[in-house]
């Protein structure tokens, strides 16, 4: 199949390009500015090309050209405290554009494939199934569910992929993770404060990125969580990254939520149930501990 990648410089994108470019499928990936992938691999098959989604004209000769079955749209602000300080810009990029993206679909006579978030969720009542009613409590994840909903009526075919707390190491990603501060911070003996009262079914990039690739090859329809299969707090997963790696755990103090003031409001208690996306594209997600292993002892490209 002929695939064009929004948003592909991002985390998700390092693993979801070679994901599908070993699967046999011709990939555009399309990013704002120069490519930060790693292109030692890429054979005919898989490009490049520059694409700020929020360009419409842009957006639509892109994707006239490249002629894809399959747009796979990951592209969007996903950090919550600037789309809560900046909701013009999240609004123009997670929302607008995403209509910019529809539009090129429906001309091509595209299938469009949504990522989406667990932060559309309220955070009462997670773990959560396809089922569940969406309350978003902060900016970032309204206008993650105003795209949503623009996709799902869109009238093309169409699947909305929502994930959860991605990780995962990636050569191109030079942001922060969980994991790379507890290393770097119980590495040079320094105390740190960790949430206990939050949960999250933590997503290896590579499990996601083969979620994805199932969906679209079985063309499947509709609403999918696809996660890790662990539930765990943010401390959970810090004291496992220190035990990995034979760092000092006792430098871990224990907080709530609630010490840290952040601009935008987090759901408490997410986490996806996977089983819709395990019965029905044989999703079968690592452990956490295995998603460790992988994302802090990569190995050498
Ligand atoms: N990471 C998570 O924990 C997580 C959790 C749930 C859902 N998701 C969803 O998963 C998808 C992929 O996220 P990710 O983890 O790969 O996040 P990411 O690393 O932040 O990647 C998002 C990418 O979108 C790009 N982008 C921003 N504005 C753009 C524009 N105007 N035109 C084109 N590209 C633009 C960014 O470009 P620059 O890099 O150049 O800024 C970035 O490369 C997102 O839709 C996100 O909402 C992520």
């Amino acid at each position: 199949m002929r695939i064009l990648i929004t948003g592909a410089n991002g985390l998700l994108g390092g693993f979801l390009v070679p994901e599908l470019a070993n699967n046999g499928h011709t990939v555009l990936a399309t990013g704002i500015g120069p490519c930060r992938l790693s292109t030692a691999d890429w054979g005919a098959e898989t490009n490049y090309a520059s694409l700020d989604i929020t360009d419409a004209m842009a957006v639509h000769d892109n994707v006239t050209a490249f002629a894809p079955d399959c747009i796979i749209h990951a592209a969007a602000i996903t950090a919550a405290d600037d789309c809560e300080l900046d909701p013009v810009r999240c609004w123009k990029v997670n929302v607008t554009a995403t209509g910019f993206i529809i539009s090129a679909a429906q001309n091509a006579a595209a299938r469009l494939i949504y990522i989406s978030t667990d932060f559309v969720f309220d955070g009462e009542e997670g773990p959560y199934d396809e089922m569940a009613v969406p309350a978003p409590v902060n900016y970032y994840g309204s206008s993650k569910l105003a795209a949503e909903k623009a996709v799902c009526s869109s009238g093309l075919p169409y699947a909305v992929i929502r994930t959860v707390l991605v990780y995962g190491h990636s050569d191109n990603i030079a942001r922060s993770s969980l994991m790379s501060w507890v290393r770097s911070k119980l590495s040079a003996g320094e105390r740190i404060r960790v949430v206990t009262d939050q949960s999250r079914t933590p997503t290896y990039a590579g499990d996601l990125a083969v979620g994805i690739r199932l969906a679209m090859e079985k063309s499947v329809t509709g609403l999918f969580h696809i996660s890790g299969g662990d539930m765990l707090s943010p401390y959970e997963m810090a004291v496992m990254t220190a035990e990995h790696l034979g760092l000092d755990k006792d430098l871990m103090e224990q907080v709530n939520a609630d010490t840290f003031s952040q601009p935008a409001k987090r759901p408490l208690r997410t986490g996806f149930v996977i089983d819709k996306a395990s019965r029905e594209l044989g999703y079968r997600p690592i452990s956490f501990r295995e998603g460790l292993v992988l994302s802090l002892n990569p190995k050498p490209m």
